[in-house]
């Protein structure tokens, strides 16, 4: 039986979050034995808001060695640079004629975005979601692993791919999103009932993958609680319950079980221990990276062989939906 298809990306936007870790990076490892996956490293969004060029380029091999220091195997996966391969694009701009402006005026990410970025507020923000829906489609994605922020842009690709299909019959698979109970929303270390993000201006809000034993000591002892003083799970204390989610999550134990451990504990307690549950959980993914980065030629290799093998997989969907809207193929 042939294997199904999981598709995810990643922005090269700056530095990775715990947050993307455990809402996406962590979860894209453990699939990659049983279905036969997709990593992408999307440049291609990042210029929807503004890059430095040598950053961008910076930024991008930054991912690139990540995903394989968090245990993503080239010789399993496809990982590649959505840019290297123009399907991509190619397909966006037939999804494009086929996607409703005023949906797109509704997806909550462009409505914060553009908030944000008033001087700036280009085309290619607002039309992000249909590149996105591109990505996914172009590989036949029967899943797709994200971060809870990422739900309506799933249910705009699977509108875009139904309304295809009907359109003009049967093409696309409908990806389904993979979005775990637990870790789906890390929130903000500062603000635990906004998301953790890397564009947060507070660096206290969040923790990077590559922070440094004593900034994850740090972050971690400044993060806000409550003043109910006691070690609890309920959405009365959001900021505890974000890190008991994190705990959780990276110690394997469970939620009731950490709640038990430290109710009759201080706060100050629980988190020097979190604290030191991150560093452990994050130590091996650092030393990996240190290895990987600055191995120039070994990304190279990886990213090129990557495209190759994305390529193949992209342009037979190309070819169908050029087929099917009217274009002449070259031939
Ligand atoms: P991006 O680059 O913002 O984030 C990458 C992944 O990390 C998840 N994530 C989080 N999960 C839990 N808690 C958080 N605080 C948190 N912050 C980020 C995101 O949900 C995401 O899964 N549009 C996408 C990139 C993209 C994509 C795609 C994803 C482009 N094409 C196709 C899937 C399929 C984005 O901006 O992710």
């Amino acid at each position: 039986m042939e294997k199904k298809v999981v598709f995810s990306g990643v922005q090269p936007s700056g530095a990775l979050t715990l947050g993307n870790y455990i809402g996406a990076l962590r979860n894209f490892v453990e699939l990659q034995d049983e279905y036969d996956c997709n990593y992408c490293i999307v440049d291609l969004h990042a210029i929807t808001i503004p890059q430095v060029p040598k950053d961008l380029r910076s930024h991008t091999l930054d991912v690139l060695a990540m995903y394989l220091a968090c245990g993503i195997d080239p010789e399993k996966s496809t990982i590649f640079i959505q840019s290297h391969v123009p399907a991509h694009t190619e397909l966006a701009w037939v999804l494009n004629t086929i996607t409703y402006m005023g949906q797109l005026n509704r997806m909550t990410q462009y409505k914060e975005k553009s908030k944000k970025s008033e001087e700036n507020l280009n085309a290619g923000l607002f039309s992000y979601p249909v590149l996105m829906a591109a990505d996914i489609l172009l590989y036949q994605a029967d899943y797709v692993p994200v971060g809870d922020d990422q739900k309506q842009h799933l249910e705009l690709a699977r509108d875009v791919a139904i309304r295809f299909n009907n359109k003009y019959s049967d093409t696309f698979v409908v990806p389904e999103p993979l979005i775990k109970e637990f870790g789906a929303r890390i929130m903000s270390l500062q603000e635990p009932t906004s998301k953790m993000s890397k564009s947060d201006q507070d660096k206290n809000s969040f923790i990077l993958l590559m922070d440094d034993e004593e900034t994850i000591r740090r972050k971690i002892k400044r993060a806000v609680t409550d003043s109910v003083g006691k070690v609890n799970y309920t959405d009365e204390q959001p900021g505890l319950k974000n890190l008991i989610n994190i705990y959780s999550v990276l110690s394997g134990k469970s939620v009731e079980d950490i709640v038990n451990m430290y109710k009759e504990l201080s706060y100050g307690e629980f988190k020097d221990d979190l604290g030191e549950v991150v560093i452990n959980a994050l130590k091996p993914i650092q030393d990996r990276y240190k290895e990987i980065r600055n191995n120039k030629e070994y990304l190279e290799a990886i990213y090129a062989e990557g495209a190759s093998k994305a390529e193949k997989k992209a342009i037979k969907t190309l070819r169908k939906v050029y087929k099917k809207v009217g274009f002449i193929p070259r031939g």
